[in-house]
């Protein structure tokens, strides 16, 4: 992509198409019960609008293997071919459950990068620990307490421990780090689902959340990390192995130290360009909205990592 500035160029607004088209899509759903519906719906459009752009694009995280998901598959290649040749990590609904309950922080979401840039993950579990920017480097570590965590950052930024605010996905597994915090005294902001909004929460003051631990997906967990080498972070991430199936997709992939601990850089590295598009409303984005001239409206943010730019994008769709 750095060799094709102007057509990167594009491609940032581009985008905002793909993850609007499966926003859309996927809101008809909202609250209707069925996740699966949902999704489906989500990945249509978004297949069908990402196979528009100009570009030799293959999906290195995807809706899982070719065996299982017959769309958006790992190794499918998208876009009509032509141009810069691209990896891509999508998940057209993070959050189908939240969809299907009509709950908070629902997004379409896709990150592009030069070939080779992004960690081909398995749809395994991942430790992680997420931060915002304006940190010194390596203020955080996946291998040190959450409390630990929290001491360090809070020192950082001249904050009370009393006032920061964690946020964790709501799972038993989690015991231990609310446990941690609790005795520490920090707050905790405890969401359902959507760890992808959770980390890059971090990264807005407004929201209050300094920062994110917790075990979640790994296809997440890049997506995530995408998301604040654009807009400024910091992050850790180890894949979760529950048995040997898991360490096997993993090693297919290339992964061989199955044991690593990965930095934001390691899991997204180069020029990255990652948009979002809220399909219910959340800490980043609204949801999609029925627009007053009988079409859709959508709020999306689309955003790159060698220019550091984000743009906000509010798009009113008129009915074709
Ligand atoms: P879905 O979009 O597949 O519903 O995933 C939502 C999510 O909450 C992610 O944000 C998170 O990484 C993962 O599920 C957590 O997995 P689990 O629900 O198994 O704890």
């Amino acid at each position: 992509m750095a060799n094709n500035n102007h057509l990167d160029r594009v491609l940032v607004l581009e985008l905002v198409r793909v993850t609007e088209a499966a926003a859309i899509a996927a809101s008809k759903w909202v609250g209707k019960g069925d996740k699966n519906a949902a999704d489906q719906a989500a990945v249509e459009a978004l297949r069908a609008a990402l196979n528009k752009l100009e570009i030799d694009g293959t999906i290195v995280i995807g809706e899982g293997e070719r065996d299982e998901a017959p769309m958006l598959y790992i190794g499918e290649k998208v876009g009509l071919g032509e141009g810069p040749e691209i990896d891509i990590a999508l998940d057209p609904l993070e959050g189908t459950t939240i969809t299907a309950n009509g709950g908070a922080n629902a997004l379409a979401v896709v990150a592009l990068a030069e070939k080779g840039n992004l960690l081909n993950a398995p749809d395994v579990y991942m430790d992680k620990i997420g931060v915002g920017g304006g940190l010194p480097p390596g203020i955080i570590d996946l291998d040190k307490s959450p409390s630990d965590n929290v001491k360090a950052v809070a020192k950082a930024r001249g904050k009370a421990v009393e006032d920061m605010m964690v946020c964790v996905l709501e799972r038993p597994r989690h015991d231990y780090i609310i446990n941690d915090l609790r005795k520490l005294g920090c707050k905790i902001k405890l969401i359902p689902d959507g760890d992808v909004a959770g980390v890059i929460a971090t990264a807005d003051r407004e929201t209050g959340v300094d920062l994110y631990m917790g075990t979640g997906g790994a296809p997440e967990g890049v997506l995530a990390a995408a998301a604040l080498r654009c807009i400024g972070g910091q992050f850790e991430g180890r894949l979760v192995f529950r048995n040997d199936d898991e360490k096997a997709r993993a090693r297919k992939w290339g992964i061989e130290d199955l044991d690593r601990k990965y930095n934001l850089e390691e899991l997204a590295s180069g020029d990255v360009i990652f948009a979002a598009t809220g399909v219910t409303d959340g800490s980043l984005l609204k949801g999609v909205r029925l627009s007053k001239r009988g079409g859709y409206s959508t709020h999306s943010v689309v955003m790159r990592a060698s220019t550091h730019t984000v743009r906000w994008v509010q798009t009113d769709h008129v009915p074709g």
